[in-house]
């Protein structure tokens, strides 16, 4: 049993608090907090755990294996540091510091001691996003040539970063997790409304390999929660939509065909447009952040490196500073640096590759015929032409 200690019992504390003990393999044996109702509100839940508001009564406990930290993300780097250093596994919230010169120290110093550092970018663990990663590995959307993220709601507002490094960070993991590599370069445009310097609302778009356009709207000031990510592929096009339970992935078997002829007319070019009507694929959800923890306290137990690791919270932080960068500077196309000498691909545990693999089958058991719903927007028939 992994006895972990929570460092910040906010909003977002208590799920992590909760999903590491609903994995069983985890005991929360500590909690901190410099706000003392919280800290109590918390405690309540967990009888046997020690409360405290000093980090180093917690990071001294020598019956501690690990410390999850769920502070405001400018409290990382120090607190982190301090986990590391006094020799505790660390699974961290995204973004897992406000700059790639730290984030880059905290991976030397967990390097240096052999410490799983994992940074909780959740989406990475989510069955949907896998999903959809694996449509798109598979070939079955064609050659990929566009994502486009929106991530908008009417609050939280926060005053401690802006919508880019709060919201789109989440996009950016995401995006970087689909594509298995960094973004070359940013162009962004952000404008703060509520809070002076605190930009509300941003436009970012990322360039990876192959020129794939990754583009991002992120917004706390907007009417419709929304959490969809379009996927333009040169066969097929798929949306991926948080909120719909029951159809996250609705795939569209449309495209624009090269015509025989070049179409001179309007009635020429609708021939070359396919549409083959939209298909849902059955997809076993999961609960992300259960996922997440179950494969921290995995990798901790097998000392392997875990998915969303330093490195990957690393180029995540670069993407954000160069859209900080590009923000700072009228838009201007500014390039990401990359960490040398990391390839970033994650290395993924036995039970973790049985589960992917397994996973792979299903989707695509789930894409044949007979597990598919099919919402006709044109005919049923995959390939047939609209007039
Ligand atoms: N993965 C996700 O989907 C997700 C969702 C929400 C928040 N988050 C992340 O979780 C982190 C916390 O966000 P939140 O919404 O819970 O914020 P919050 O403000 O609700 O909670 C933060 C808590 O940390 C405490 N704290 C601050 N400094 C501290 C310190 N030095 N030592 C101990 N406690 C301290 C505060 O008193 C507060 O209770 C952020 O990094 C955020 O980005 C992630």
């Amino acid at each position: 049993m992994l006895q972990i200690g929570l460092i910040g019992t906010g909003y977002w504390g208590p799920n992590l608090a909760k999903s590491f003990e609903l994995t069983g393999k985890a005991e929360v044996r500590w909690l901190c907090d410099l706000d003392s109702r919280r800290l109590e509100q918390l405690s309540q839940k967990y009888p046997h755990a020690h409360a405290t508001s000093e980090l180093s009564k917690l990071l001294g406990a020598k019956d501690l294996d690990a410390v999850a930290i769920s502070t405001p993300a400018g409290t990382h780097y120090e607190i982190a540091r301090q986990a590391l250093e006094a020799n505790k596994h660390l699974l961290v919230e995204k973004p897992i510091t406000l700059n790639s010169k730290e984030a880059l120290q905290l991976i030397r110093v967990a390097e240096k001691r052999e410490l799983i550092l994992m940074v909780g970018h959740v989406f990475e663990y989510n069955f949907t996003i896998r999903a959809l990663k694996n449509l798109m590995d598979s070939g079955e959307l064609g050659e990929i040539h566009y994502l486009n993220f929106e991530r908008t709601n009417l609050g939280p507002v926060r005053t401690d970063v802006n919508a880019l490094w709060d919201l789109a960070s989440h996009d950016i993991s995401i995006m970087c997790y689909l594509l298995d590599g960094a973004p070359k370069d940013v162009t962004a445009r952000g404008q703060a409304f509520l809070n002076a310097d605190v930009e509300d609302t941003v436009f970012a778009t990322f360039t990876f390999l192959k020129d794939i356009i990754a583009q991002v709207s992120a917004s706390w000031l907007n009417p419709r929660k929304v959490r969809q990510i379009t996927a333009v592929g040169s066969k097929k096009m798929a949306i991926w939509n948080d909120l719909d339970l029951q159809s996250p992935i609705q795939i569209y078997d449309k495209r624009v065909e090269e015509p025989a002829e070049i179409p001179d007319t309007f009635d020429g070019y609708k021939t070359a447009v396919v549409d083959g009507g939209v298909y849902i694929p059955h997809i076993d959800q999961n609960q992300p952040l259960l996922a997440e923890c179950e494969h921290f306290i995995e990798c901790v137990a097998r000392g392997e490196r875990p998915q969303s690791d330093g490195y990957s919270g690393l180029r995540v932080v670069q993407a954000l500073e160069a859209a900080t960068a590009s923000m700072k500077n009228q838009s201007k196309i500014t390039l990401i640096k990359a960490e040398p000498g990391d390839d970033h691909k994650p290395r993924v545990s036995m039970k973790d590759k049985q589960r992917l693999d397994h996973f792979v089958d299903v989707v695509h058991a789930n894409l044949s015929a007979e597990h598919t719903r099919w919402r006709d927007s044109g005919s049923k028939t995959a390939g047939a032409r609209a007039k």
